[in-house]
């Protein structure tokens, strides 16, 4: 495989490491394109940092390949992979400047000392804080501490830079500015990157492609639009934003449509994600925002709608959307989220939910 043509820039091939019992990452399959932002999500213990590390040098397959540019480098030591890397305690040396700080990963090249004081303003400059090398650590905010860690990575020109939850010890809003501060130095650097988040949000605002993990094995791996559009399982649905599901049993194919019966005897209009057959268990995945509320009074039924009818069991007030929460017949509790109106929905209303069968995806149980 490392002898294509074309090869991906960092390829993980049946990948595993075992600790004792544990296997933190299972049959890694991985291509990273070059010049791609591919992010790492999924929940805390599923294998994101092992990965990572074997990337690094940090950790050693129990089995596999990794290959750097076509060359397999399970073998190669830390120093000589050119990484570049930044762990969710970025710690700048606290006693040294700026500038030492960020010349510190050049500390084992063999340059000139002119050489490593343009390389340095080069990197603050690409963080946007040129000039300010003189200053300690204590005298920048935590999002300028932030941008030193990076332009600290960056300087060396790594061919691969790895993120491990940088921004998970940050506050919401200055979180909200790294993420676009990275994501736009990295497109202006063009550097292969890998970003470890549990954030979905994260993960699916700046990649360009997302690898879902779960017991250290790869659940799925897309652009954003996919993996949120398309999950293929109930653990990827369920992960990625606000999902309802839907138990029924198959009943008939209609054109690219399945009709699953539902357990209060409801039907249910879904694509199916798969190969289905007539009788089988299956699930109907819907996003709380493709979920449209009526009142049941002005219900008027359009031929090809899914309905569910219900009641309005609880609501809270996001700004700008509201979520809802609707209680079935059958005890189900449906999450709507809708964009605010004049007049909400309140509690006790007796509601109809209604969905494009184009928005319900049914999946394999
Ligand atoms: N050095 C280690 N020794 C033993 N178990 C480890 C070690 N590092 C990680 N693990 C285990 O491997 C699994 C994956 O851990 P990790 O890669 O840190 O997950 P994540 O970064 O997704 O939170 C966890 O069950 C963790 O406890
Ligand atoms: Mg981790």
């Amino acid at each position: 495989m490392a002898q294509d043509k074309d090869p991906a820039f960092v390829r993980f091939e049946g990948v595993e490491k075992r600790f004792g019992k544990v296997m933190a990452v299972q049959k890694m399959d991985l291509d990273i394109p070059e010049g791609s932002l591919v992010t790492l999500l999924g929940p805390s213990g599923c294998g994101k940092t092992t990965l990572l590390r074997m990337l690094a040098g940090l950790e050693t397959p129990t089995a596999g390949s990794i290959y750097i540019k076509g060359k397999r480098i399970n073998d190669t030591p830390i120093h000589k992979r050119n990484l570049g890397m930044i762990f969710q305690n970025y710690a700048l040396f606290p006693h040294k400047t700026i500038f030492d700080n960020v010349a510190f990963g050049l500390k084992y090249r063999k340059i000139s000392k002119q050489e490593v004081r343009e390389k340095v303003e080069q990197a603050l400059e690409m963080v946007r804080l040129p000039g300010f090398g003189n200053r300690m650590p204590s005298q920048l905010s935590g999002g300028q501490q932030q941008r030193i860690a990076m332009a600290r990575a960056i300087v060396i020109e790594p061919d691969v830079l790895l993120m491990d939850e940088p921004l998970s010890a940050l506050d919401e809003n200055l979180r909200e500015d790294m993420r676009r501060e990275i994501d736009n130095l990295q497109q202006d650097l063009g550097v292969t990157t890998i970003f470890v988040t549990h954030d979905q949000r994260e993960a699916l605002s700046m990649s360009d492609k997302v690898v879902v993990m779960k017991d250290g094995v790869m659940q799925q791996e897309g652009n954003p639009e996919e993996v949120y559009n398309n999950s293929v399982n109930h653990f990827v649905a369920d992960f990625l934003g606000h999902s309802n599901f839907l138990k029924g049993t198959v009943k008939e194919k209609k054109d690219r449509m399945t009709l699953v019966e539902l357990e209060d005897k409801n039907t249910c209009l879904a694509i199916p994600a798969g190969q289905f057959s007539d009788g089988e268990q299956a699930e109907a995945v819907i996003r709380a925002q493709k979920m449209k509320l009526g009142y049941q009074r002005d219900f008027d039924k359009e031929p090809g709608m899914n309905y569910f009818f219900g009641r309005i069991v609880d609501r809270s007030y996001m700004g700008g959307e509201v979520s809802y929460f609707v209680e079935l017949a059958t005890g189900q509790v449906l999450h709507v989220i809708s964009f605010v109106k004049r007049t909400p929905y309140r509690r006790h209303d007796e509601v109809f939910i209604k969905v494009d069968p184009e928005h319900c995806r049914l999946l394999k149980l």
